[in-house]
């Protein structure tokens, strides 16, 4: 692949123009969970879709309507693009999403998460630089680059970006669904760039992710706020029904205390036990991600199990507590716990569904209160696993080891992209995950950051992965 090289070279003089390029889109606060933020998300997509069109590429911003449950706001739109339209090249659909999660200086940020700040070791923090601004922009810079080194990209990309990933990718899969005979009718294979490596060190590729049931416990009694001087002792108070309710659902050790849930889950067999131990992961990985050696397990191979391949039941908040500084002597007289289950093979969506009503209800049954408790199903999807066995993975290896320099670690994910197994069920055709963030990057946390490292030879990866996926594709 001998047209690598100018491209790659290209890669490292743009570096500062792809950093620029991250920087204007992490200034805009894309958050899809807050109603007054929903301005900014729509403002990304358009930002987004300048890029493409000033890099040559055709986009359009396809309205999805209303959000469910929440009519008075409109859904961000989906970008549906094209770049390079030769019938004698292979298509490849790329996905990315431009919503970023919340995030506020006062969680403890060292800056400020809508000012991309880079320190001496090239670390860029920023709300979404990991996940997933950095990485959608990495295909902008590969396109950007070929044109600059006048090396043809060597498929034709599809893309689909969306705007509401954090929230359950809400809207999405119906225009998938509408669209697979028609806008992503050509698609031979899709790749997304939209998780992390499992260490620092070394890349992989992955293959699988959880599904994620989310749900919300609602609790009320009284018709207002108490003091709980005046009304302590003499009324059902909401939140103690809601945190027995909420401790009765996973022990200190993971443990899923719901009745069936462990049935649902496929067994492991030992082909698949054998798949962790040559993973390249350390516990050091592990406790220098969770910042703190306070991992369950003791050793890798039951760390990584738990995480890629058992399902694990988080609790999240509690809606409506008293949570600020101070001591406010309050009896809240409406509560919403919500907590989701990573879910993994053979769970279905339903069946977990039932278990959980089941014990909820059983449990606050238990409890002989007066209060009303209502369980609501704020969103699902199911988990993902795809067939490694296919040109599209052989590309990414290929690509990785010429970028890298070594062979990728075959992962599966515990977090969730709702959207693969919609892609790959809709289209039919193979879903491969091409990570360019690593393990220490914090998505989700206070200081998400990404290396510039990661961003830099990351581009020059998806510019690769599109040389020799095109090259396999037309070998199959
Ligand atoms: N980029 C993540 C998905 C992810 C996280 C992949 C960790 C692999 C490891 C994505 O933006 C995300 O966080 N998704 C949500 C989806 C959920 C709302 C259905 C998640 O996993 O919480
Ligand atoms: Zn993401």
């Amino acid at each position: 692949m001998p047209h690598l090289v100018p491209f790659f070279e290209q890669v490292d003089k743009l570096q500062e123009t792809f950093v620029d390029r991250l920087k204007e889109a992490v200034a805009i606060p894309s958050i899809s969970s807050e109603d007054e933020r929903r301005k900014d998300v729509v403002k990304m997509g358009h930002w987004l879709a300048d890029q493409i069109k000033a890099l040559g590429g055709t986009v359009e911003l396809r309205e999805l309507g209303k959000q469910p449950g929440r009519e008075h706001l409109d859904l961000p739109p989906c970008l549906l693009g094209r770049y390079g339209n030769d019938p004698k090249k292979p298509n490849i659909l790329i996905y990315g999403h431009y919503d970023v999660q919340p995030a506020q200086k006062s969680d403890g940020w060292a800056t400020d998460p809508f000012k991309l700040s880079i320190d001496d070791k090239g670390r860029m923090y920023g709300r979404g630089s990991t996940d997933d601004k950095g990485p959608v922009l990495g295909w902008l810079n590969a396109i950007e680059a070929h044109q600059k080194a006048g090396v043809e990209v060597p498929v034709n990309l599809i893309m689909c970006f969306e705007g509401m990933e954090e929230n359950g990718s809400e809207g999405l899969d119906e225009t998938i669904r509408a669209e697979a005979k028609g806008f992503f009718k050509e698609a031979d294979a899709v790749c997304i760039s939209d998780n992390y490596w499992l260490g620092t060190e070394k890349p992989c590729l992955t293959y699988g992710v959880r599904g994620c049931n989310y749900y919300a416990v609602e609790v009320s009694g009284p018709g207002q706020d108490l003091h709980s001087g005046v009304y302590g002792g003499t009324t059902h108070e909401p939140m103690t029904d809601l945190v027995r309710i909420m401790n009765s659902l996973v022990d200190p050790d993971g443990k899923i205390l719901i009745k069936g849930i462990d049935d649902l889950v496929a067994p492991m067999t030992d082909e698949e036990a054998a798949l962790y131990p040559p993973i390249a992961f350390t516990m050091q990985d592990l406790h220098e991600s969770l910042g703190n050696e306070v991992s369950i397990f003791d050793n890798k191979d039951d760390a990584l199990k738990h995480k890629m391949r058992y399902p694990s039941l988080s609790l999240h908040g509690i809606e409506g507590a008293f949570y600020t500084p101070g001591a406010k002597t309050v009896i809240p007289a409406k509560v919403i716990g919500k907590f989701s289950i990573r879910t993994v093979p053979d769970m279905e969506i339903d069946a977990v569904n039932k278990l959980v009503e089941k014990h909820v209800n059983d449990e606050f049954a238990k409890l002989k209160s007066k209060n009303k408790m209502k369980l609501n199903t704020v969103h699902c999807g199911k988990w993902w696993v795809e067939d490694t066995n296919h040109p599209n993975y052989t590309a990414a290896a290929k690509a990785v080891e010429r970028v890298f320099g070594v062979k990728p670690d075959m992962t599966r994910e515990g977090g969730s992209i709702p959207v693969t197994l919609t892609f790959q069920e809709e289209l039919g055709k193979n879903v491969l995950l091409l990570p360019m963030g690593s393990s220490t990057d914090a998505a989700h946390s206070i200081n998400e950051k990404l290396d510039k490292r990661n961003y830099i030879e990351g581009t020059k990866l998806l510019g690769a992965y599109l040389h020799y996926v095109a090259g396999e594709l037309k070998r199959a």
